[in-house]
């Protein structure tokens, strides 16, 4: 059975990471696609991020990575995959996650969404979390991969955020009646 595991992955983190090894012993080829969604802005291009994730799954033979545009179902039957891979982190993952796979399983009736829960060290971890990070000058070494915490650094180094002084308030003057 081919698994696809789609997603943003801007940029691919260590718990994205541990559902693709999961997922590798799970299926007999797991394919992430990465989505190229031109209404999202992401810092990375497609091109970095399918290179970003293929760096640091080359330890995975049987993981491919690829890049797609439109319907994930159509892909996935253009791929003979049977199978969406989703991991599952909180609670509030679970009403988009479940919508997306009915809705998936709508649009072609021979998927099935395979959800993994996330390993629990990585619970709280997004891509959004790691940018907010980097953006600040925080260490991401312990969030993603080597590959990707250097070309976040390097992203925010020719990118820095801009930060408006905070306003002063203006002192309050007295109120003198008359
Ligand atoms: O990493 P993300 O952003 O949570 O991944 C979301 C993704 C790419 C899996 C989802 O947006 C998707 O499948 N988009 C492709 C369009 C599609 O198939 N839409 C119908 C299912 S909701």
């Amino acid at each position: 059975m081919i698994a696809i595991y789609p997603g943003s992955f801007d940029p691919i983190t260590l718990g994205h990471l541990d559902i693709i090894e999961r997922g590798d012993r799970l299926f007999e080829k797991v394919i992430v696609a990465v989505l190229c969604n031109p209404s999202k802005s992401p810092i990375f291009s497609l091109e970095k991020r399918v290179a970003q994730i293929s760096r640091c799954t080359q330890h995975l033979p049987n993981v491919e990575v690829a890049s797609f545009t439109g319907l994930t179902t159509d892909y996935a039957r253009q791929r003979n995959a049977g199978v969406l891979l989703r991991g599952l982190r909180v609670l509030s993952d679970f009403e988009k996650e479940l919508q997306m796979a009915h809705t998936n399983k709508t649009l072609w009736d021979n998927i099935e969404t395979v959800f993994l829960a996330t390993s629990n060290e990585y619970s709280f971890l997004s891509s959004s979390v790691v940018k907010e990070i980097a953006k600040f000058g925080g260490s991401v070494d312990h969030l993603v991969p080597d590959n990707v915490a250097e070309d976040l650094y390097q992203w925010y180094k020719v990118h820095p955020p801009q930060i408006s002084p905070p306003t002063t308030m203006s002192t309050p003057q007295p109120f003198i009646e008359g």
